[in-house]
C-alpha cells in the first residue's frame, strides 16, 4: 500500500516596497523557489504590513503587481504552491485582530525593529506599526506553518509568533501549530557593495550601494566596478577584506564555483578584473529572470489570474484555522 507522508508546510512573506535587491535574492528568494520540492508552500506580497510606513498608492501598487510576477519569473509556481497577495486573503487581518487581545503591550515594545522604526519615522508612530508583529503571527498562524524562513531580522518577530501560539495553546487546546525558523544550509549573506560592513538594503539612499534585481547588465556592472574593497590587491577570502569576501560570496553563489576556485581563478590578476567578473556573472545569472519578468509584466490577464487562484488557495487553507479560533473564543460560527 503506497504511503502517504503529507508535506510539511512553509511560509514566508516579502514587502512589496522597493523592487528585491540581489541581496533577498541570494539569501533568501532563491531558496523559496527550492523549498518547492520538498515542502508546501506558501508565499505571501505583504501588502498590509507595507502601508505601516506612508506608501503613494500608485507607487505601492505597481510594486505589489512588480514584487508578485518576479517571484513568479523567479520560479515560484502558483499551481504547485500558494502565491498570494496578503490582503487578498481578509483573514489575516481577521485573525490579527483576535491574536492582539492575546500579546501584551509590554512584549510589543521590547520589539527592536518597533524601536528602530519608531526612530526612524518620528512623525508617523502608528499603532500599526506597533502591532506589525501581531499580525505577522496570524499570517503564519492562520498556515499552520511548520517552518518559517526568515532573516536575521525577523527572528525576534518569528519569535513572539511562537509566544502567541504557545499562550492561545495553553487557554484553548492544540489550535496552533507552533512554527520554527527555517535557516537554509547555505543562504548567502550579501553585503552593501559600499560599506560591506552593512546588509544590502533595499532601502539604502546609495543607489550604488546595492543591486536590484531589475538593473540592466550596464548597470550592473558599473556598479560592481564601483564596489569598494581595500588597499590590498590579492583576491583571497580573508578576515578584514570584507569587500572582497563580499564580493567572493556574491560571484560563488552565482557562478555555484568554491572560494579555492575563486582564487585560483584571479591568482595574478587584480581586483579590477574580479570586479569585472563578478559583474558579468551576476548580468547573466539575473537575465533570464529579468526576460521572464518582461514576459510576464505584459501579460497582466495571467497575473490577475494567478494571483485570484492563490487567493481562493490561501482563504481555503486558513478558513478551517480561523473557524477553529472563532469557536474556540466563543463566537458563534454560522
Ligand atoms: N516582516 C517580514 C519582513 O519584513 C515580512 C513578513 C510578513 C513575513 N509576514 C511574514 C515573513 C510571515 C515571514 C512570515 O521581512
Amino acid at each position: 500500500m503506497e504511503e502517504v507522508i503529507s508535506k510539511k508546510r512553509i511560509f514566508s512573506g516579502i514587502q512589496p516596497t522597493n523592487t528585491p535587491t540581489l541581496g533577498n535574492y541570494l539569501g533568501a528568494l532563491i531558496n523559496w523557489v527550492k523549498l518547492q520540492d520538498d515542502y508546501e508552500c506558501t508565499y505571501s506580497i505583504v501588502d498590509l504590513h507595507s502601508i505601516t510606513v506612508r506608501q503613494d498608492p500608485a507607487k505601492l501598487k505597481k510594486q505589489i503587481l512588480e514584487s508578485y510576477s518576479l517571484l513568479l519569473a523567479m520560479g515560484v509556481d502558483p499551481e504547485k504552491s500558494t502565491a498570494f497577495v496578503q490582503s487578498h486573503n481578509c483573514q489575516h487581518a481577521e485573525l490579527a485582530w483576535i491574536l492582539s487581545c492575546y500579546t501584551q503591550f509590554g512584549e510589543l515594545s521590547r520589539m527592536t525593529q518597533f524601536k528602530d522604526k519608531s526612530a526612524k519615522h518620528p512623525e508617523n508612530i502608528n499603532a500599526g506599526l506597533f502591532t506589525y508583529p501581531v499580525l505577522m503571527a496570524a499570517d503564519i498562524l492562520l498556515y499552520q506553518a511548520d517552518l518559517v524562513p526568515v532573516g536575521q531580522d525577523q527572528k525576534q518577530h518569528l519569535e513572539l509568533s511562537r509566544d502567541i501560539a504557545v499562550r492561545f495553546n495553553n487557554i484553548y487546546g492544540d489550535v496552533f501549530k507552533v512554527p520554527d525558523p527555517y535557516i537554509p544550509k547555505t543562504a548567502a549573506k550579501i553585503a552593501s557593495l559600499q560599506d560591506p560592513t552593512k546588509k544590502m538594503s533595499k532601502s539604502d539612499e546609495n543607489p550604488n550601494a546595492s543591486i536590484s534585481v531589475l538593473d540592466d547588465r550596464d548597470t550592473i556592472i558599473r556598479k560592481f566596478k564601483r564596489a569598494v574593497t581595500d588597499s590590498d590587491t590579492v583576491v583571497k577570502y580573508a578576515e578584514g577584506k570584507d569587500g572582497i569576501n563580499n564580493l567572493m560570496s556574491i560571484y560563488s553563489a552565482v557562478t555555484g564555483k568554491t572560494y579555492e576556485e575563486i582564487e585560483k581563478e584571479f591568482d595574478g590578476k587584480g581586483y579590477g578584473d574580479f570586479k569585472l567578473a563578478v559583474g558579468e556573472a551576476t548580468a547573466d545569472r539575473l537575465a533570464p529572470i529579468q526576460a521572464e519578468y518582461a514576459r510576464l509584466a505584459a501579460d497582466k490577464k495571467y497575473i490577475e489570474e494567478c494571483m485570484k487562484l492563490g487567493a481562493e488557495k490561501a482563504f481555503k487553507t486558513t478558513r478551517k484555522t480561523l473557524q477553529k479560533v472563532y469557536k474556540k473564543v466563543g463566537f458563534i460560527v454560522i
